[in-house]
């Protein structure tokens, strides 16, 4: 049985699998009016999931979203926020659950800036931008949602959309990569304390995903993304939103406090040694004792991190995550 095939009934990514994942369930994204949290909105839809599209200023986005979903046959509505506000947060929240007939089983926290500032100049208020939207909205859409999650049949699931800084600095990003870094930790005690109610907490850290025009402005960074990360190119939103609905339907039902990086295996092939390996006797034909791709770890005194035996010297070195500091400040 070939699973791989899309058309096969028991390949998860074959259509009508996937518009009964979540099938009944109502879901709440926010920051879907562009970007990642449109290709998150669409999938839950996919799935089968009635979903209020939270916006703050990107209203035709949120509408477009909505349409889109409309016109496939699904359930959407439009709903708007600020979400450095408390009681935006709460109200988004209890709109959402209103919609839904009183239930909410999944939230993604997808909202969030990104601004590049160098840390010599940044102020208080630079840094409270930062941590108000991607931190203090996690904090206060999650505590509101779990309180309309813990008294329904099944829970519900939340995810946050961290980022692979949470965990590798970028230059220019401290007040991003500590309020992801918080964001992940958040998620993981969340996932402690709503786990007996049935509430599961995720994170998805994406790595670069693709933009209307990032080609167009900035060729060489995404040339050199694409050269290093293993899969060979950029995240799309929908990338993103396949983990999320994952996270939130039953196939997850036993995850929770986890931090899925979803990233082309950039984070993983980062952590790779230098070294030669000797492959079973008989593994590849010929291939004994071939020396293998990858990359020297990183010091400050091994500031490129070549990948030696690549071919392509000078392309793969700290670059993808400069990339995201670059592609935050054009997004
Ligand atoms: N793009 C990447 O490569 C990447 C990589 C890793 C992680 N991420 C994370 O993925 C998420 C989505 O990023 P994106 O690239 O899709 O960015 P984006 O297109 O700028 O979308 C972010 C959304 O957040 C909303 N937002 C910002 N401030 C808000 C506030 N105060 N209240 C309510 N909503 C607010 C915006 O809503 P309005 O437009 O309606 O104002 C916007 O639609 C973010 O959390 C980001 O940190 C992105």
């Amino acid at each position: 049985m070939n699973l791989s095939n899309p058309s096969n009934p028991s390949n998860p990514s074959n259509p009508s699998n996937l518009s009964s994942l979540l099938a009944g369930r109502v879901a709440l994204v926010t920051g879907a009016g562009g970007g990642i949290g449109r290709g998150i909105a669409t999938r839950f839809a996919a799935a089968g999931a009635a979903v209020a599209v939270h916006c703050r200023t990107s209203d035709e986005g949120a509408r477009d979203v909505v349409e889109r979903i409309e016109g496939s046959g699904g359930r959407a509505v439009v709903l708007r926020g600020d979400l450095t506000v408390e009681d935006d947060c709460r109200r988004v929240v209890l709109e959402a659950a209103e919609w839904g007939g009183g239930r909410l089983d999944a939230l993604v926290n997808n909202a969030g800036v990104q601004p590049v500032q160098e840390l010599a100049g940044m102020t208080v208020a630079d840094w409270r931008a930062v941590v108000d939207t991607n931190l203090l909205g996690v904090f206060a859409c999650t505590q509101a949602a779990a309180e309309v999650m813990r008294g329904q049949e099944g829970g519900g699931s939340v995810t946050h959309i961290a980022s692979i800084e949470a965990a590798r600095p970028a230059p220019g990003h401290a007040h991003y990569c500590a309020a992801k870094a918080a964001v992940v930790m958040h998620a993981r005690s969340a996932a402690l304390e709503y786990g007996p109610y049935g509430i599961r907490v995720n994170t998805v850290s994406p790595g670069l995903v693709d933009r209307e025009g990032l080609a167009d402005d900035w060729p060489d960074g995404v040339r050199r993304w694409q050269q290093a990360v293993p899969v060979r190119r950029l995240g799309r939103p929908e990338d993103i939103g396949d983990a999320c609905v994952f996270l939130a339907s039953p196939l997850a039902s036993w995850v929770s406090g986890h931090d899925l990086v979803v990233d082309g295996g950039d984070v993983g092939a980062s952590h790779v040694v230098k070294t030669t390996v000797k492959p079973f006797a008989g593994a590849v034909s010929g291939a004994s004792g071939s020396s293998v791709r990858i990359r020297e770890p990183k010091s400050p005194e091994d500031g490129e991190g070549t990948w030696a035996d690549y071919g392509a010297k000078g392309a793969m070195t700290d670059e993808p995550r400069e990339a995201n500091s670059q592609a935050s400040a054009e997004g």
